[in-house]
């Protein structure tokens, strides 16, 4: 995602207290960060079919956007790593760690930080990923994968009450 400012390093902790900070943002304008998209407390995730995390408008006392799960109603603040804003997550959201070319303006993800959980993941939606993908939907992609709009990859996006 692209933010309206740059996203700076904070001081975080993961659900099992283990300390990091959290990556600057990065190209040119120093906005670009991206996130891993399963909510760090019930693991809802975009489908094809139906989102029910996304970025939404913030409220008067946060950053101009947010990432909303509509789930329990969990807010993340995508200037300073996924830090909760309010809501039920135990943790932030997973930061994936980019690198950026200026020669090319290539950006590439390189690995996760903080607390990941795609483990737990794996584990709670096997039958259904399994079905949505075949038995190879918990095997490692290949070196590149395709990056898409979180607004064309869901049909429908749940538009939350806040
Ligand atoms: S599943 Fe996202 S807030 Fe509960």
């Amino acid at each position: 995602m692209a933010l309206s400012r740059p996203a700076t390093p904070v001081d975080l902790s993961n659900d099992r207290q283990q300390r990091y900070q959290s990556l600057p943002g990065i190209g040119p304008q120093h906005r670009i960060v991206a996130y891993s998209a399963i909510c760090a407390h019930k693991l809802m995730y975009p489908t094809p079919q139906i989102s029910f995390i996304n970025i939404r408008k913030g409220q008067a006392d946060e950053p101009a956007h947010v990432v909303h799960c509509c789930g329990d109603d969990s807010r993340s603040d995508p200037t300073r790593g996924g830090k909760v804003i309010s809501g039920p997550a135990p943790q932030p959201l997973a930061m994936v760690m980019l690198e950026w070319n200026p020669e090319n303006d290539e950006l590439h993800a390189v690995g996760t930080l903080g607390g990941e959980m795609f483990q737990a993941f794996f584990e709670k939606y096997e039958f259904r990923l399994t079905l949505d993908h075949g038995a190879n939907a918990m095997k490692p992609s290949a070196r590149t994968s395709v990056v898409q709009a979180a607004s064309t990859y869901s049909r429908q996006q749940q538009s939350c009450k806040a």
